[in-house]
């Protein structure tokens, strides 16, 4: 099936899932909930969902078996986005083409929107009826997950981010930055995909961690190199916003051709740690190519 066909299977399949999960908009505290279900539901790539079930995929596991890690990482993603926008931190407006949620609902409804999608991703890794391993594997999903998204991780991240604001970062600095913010999660999608078959072969399992640190880092180096080159229209966020607020970026620190040969070596390596697997794993390979060439 070409990839394209595949996506929208993973497409419908996440959608599915995470309208399953949200509370309904009706629902009290109804302000809440519509903010939650606004920030999470629509546009957005779901990048992270489609690892999730491309990695499963690669393991053998039956896509419905994938919908609810799937959902856990996306929602940590949209939880991140949220409290990411507010103004203590980028102070952005516009997100997937629509007011971010703390203009759309104002500040606390959004943090706390923030927060209650967290405790949703936790909750559905421990309750979920569809994941189909042990309870000592599934402690580990709920144990990398939680990893990736704290201090260690995804937080973390925004923190060293935060802290280099107007400052110059080396390479390797900059590299740690976004392999915390963005690779963290990036790189749990992977493993949580993994981790959703009964059995794991570690070999097979490092093999695709290494394979999701590469496209992780890949997934900002364009980031960045999208602040630069794209629009506000494309993007449905604020192009330009990271040179406004003067944030260490690949671009800024190698030039744009020199990013955009970071992004391609990051490809290169991350298609190599794939070298064991068979067809099963071309959804892989699929995303490491759109990843470096997307345009949004
Ligand atoms: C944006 O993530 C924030 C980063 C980590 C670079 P995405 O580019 O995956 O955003 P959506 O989910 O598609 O809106
Ligand atoms: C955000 O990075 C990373 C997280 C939300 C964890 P950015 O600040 O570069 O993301 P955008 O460009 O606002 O989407
Ligand atoms: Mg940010
Ligand atoms: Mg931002
Ligand atoms: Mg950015």
């Amino acid at each position: 099936m070409p990839f394209n066909e595949r996506l929208q299977v993973y497409h419908a399949c996440i959608e599915n899932a995470l309208d399953h999960w949200l509370p309904e908009a009706d629902v009290q505290p109804t302000h809440l909930h519509e903010a939650m279900r606004y920030s999470v539901l629509g546009e957005g790539k779901r990048i992270r969902p489609v690892l999730v079930y491309a990695t499963g995929e690669a393991f053998g596991v039956e896509l419905e078996h994938l919908d609810s890690p799937a959902c856990a990482v996306e929602l940590i993603h949209a939880y991140s986005l949220i409290h990411d926008d507010l103004p203590a931190m980028d102070n952005d407006d516009l997100r997937r083409g629509r007011p971010t949620c703390h203009k759309a609902f104002g500040e606390a409804t959004a943090i706390l929107a923030g927060d209650a999608l967290q405790a949703l991703a936790f909750h559905i890794l421990a309750h979920s009826s569809t994941i189909h391993v042990s309870a000592k594997q599934r402690l580990q999903m709920i144990d990398i997950l939680a990893q990736a998204s704290g201090s260690r991780g995804m937080a973390g991240g925004q923190a060293i981010d935060l802290a280099a604001v107007g400052k110059r970062l080396n390479i390797a600095e900059l590299e740690n930055m976004h392999i915390h913010k963005t690779g963290a999660l990036i790189r749990a999608s992977v493993e949580l995909g993994a981790l959703s078959a009964p059995e794991v072969d570690p070999f097979s399992f490092e093999a695709v961690s290494h394979y999701a640190k590469c496209i992780g880092l890949a997934f900002q180096v364009q980031d960045d190199i999208l602040d630069v080159e794209s629009d506000t229209e494309t993007l449905g966020k604020p192009q330009g916003s990271d040179v406004e607020r003067n944030k260490p970026t690949y671009p800024e620190l190698l030039g744009l051709e020199g990013a955009k040969k970071a992004a391609r070596e990051l490809h290169a390596q991350a298609l190599e740690s794939l070298d064991r697997f068979d067809k099963r794993a071309d959804p892989l390979r699929w995303i490491a190519d759109y990843i470096i060439q997307r345009q949004k």
